[in-house]
């Protein structure tokens, strides 16, 4: 048997199976069986009534597990799938309340990497999955940060490399009138817009569906981290080195101070590479020996949105 043969066949037989795709790496179950789903929620420690994305083999599979499925979704299946993109559309009655939460929606989508769309296509199913780290901490994008995160409590890992997107999906409501961008992801709104006509807005609706990407606390390392403006990091280091912490800065450009409790992280300065490293940076620093991050803050400019969106949680988050 193949890797990715047996690789269905335990999400078949109910058992967790973390695969990659070009986002990060996903903590994957049957979307069908509410058993295999209850293991998703305890190795991750996340909430039960937080709702996990469907991943599909192909567009073909949308409607076993949508209804009233609008034309626009058609199309941006078209533009974008296999890819980056999660739509939020009416479930379908077979769903199960597992998988959605409890809510009246369900978030799809079909992944790019070529491992992951293999094994869906060996599973012929839908494989829910969320990001493959504990709940509350950074999305892994290597095998071996999941092996760090979930160890033994996954059946499997399959290895496909560093993710080459690194940071999660954009996550876009067709569920409720006007599309909405409900986490901004690499795939952007000017992207978007190019066939909804219109770039859309961003942000839940007041009594809109719950992302638990939205809470503030996510996406955290262990370490404080704070975001400062790249005008006020080397103040910010000198008073931080000053009252006593051992500081790791990452930023596009070191810093004129030299100090033993400093340490500088280069930061590309692309927001491509930059959304690409994130992680594994975030990774690196919290095993660095430092007591405090500082992270120079992005351009504020939309290219720089997703990115700025994690880093901002991963500030709330560490407070
Ligand atoms: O890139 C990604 O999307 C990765 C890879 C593995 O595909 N997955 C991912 O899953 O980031 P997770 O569970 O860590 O984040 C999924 C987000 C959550 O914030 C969840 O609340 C939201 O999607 N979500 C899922 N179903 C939803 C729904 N029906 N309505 C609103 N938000 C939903
Ligand atoms: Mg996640």
């Amino acid at each position: 048997m193949t890797e990715l043969a047996r690789a269905a066949a335990l999400l078949r037989a109910g058992e967790l199976v973390a695969f990659p795709t070009e986002t990060v790496y996903g903590l994957g179950a049957d979307a069908r069986n509410p058993r295999a789903i209850a293991r998703i929620f305890a190795a991750k420690g996340r909430p039960v009534d937080h709702p996990l994305i469907v991943h599909l083999p192909g567009v073909g599979h949308l409607e076993r597990w949508a209804v009233d499925v609008p034309g626009v979704a058609g199309r941006l299946a078209a533009a974008f799938w296999p890819g980056p993109l999660t739509l939020i559309l009416k479930r379908h009655p077979g769903v199960p309340d597992a998988v959605t939460g409890g809510q009246d929606t369900v978030g799809l989508r079909v992944p790019r990497h070529p491992l992951a769309l293999q094994l869906l296509r060996e599973f012929d199913g839908g494989v829910a999955a969320p990001s493959a780290n504990r709940f509350g901490r950074v999305s892994p994008t290597t095998a071996a940060h999941v092996r760090e995160e979930l160890g033994d409590a996954v059946a499997m890992i399959v290895d496909g490399g560093p993710c080459a997107v690194g940071i999660e999906s954009t996550i876009l409501d067709l569920s409720a009138g006007e599309p909405r961008i409900l986490r901004p992801g690499m795939l952007d709104a000017a992207a978007l817009g190019a066939v909804l006509g219109r770039p859309p807005e961003f942000g839940a609706m007041p009594d809109g569906p719950r992302v638990s990407g939205s809470l503030e606390a996510h996406y955290a390392p262990r370490t404080p981290l704070r975001l400062v403006a790249a005008t006020a990091l080397a103040q910010t280091a000198r008073e931080a080195i000053d009252a006593g912490h051992h500081v790791a800065v990452l930023g596009p450009e070191a810093l004129a101070i030299a100090h033993q409790n400093l340490a500088w992280h280069a930061a590309s300065a692309d927001p491509v590479q930059f959304a690409h490293d994130l992680y594994a940076r975030l990774r690196e620093l919290d095993a660095a020996g430092c007591d405090l991050i500082l992270v120079a803050a992005p351009p504020a400019d939309a290219a720089w949105r997703a990115v700025t969106d994690r880093l901002s949680r991963a500030a709330a988050g560490s407070k």
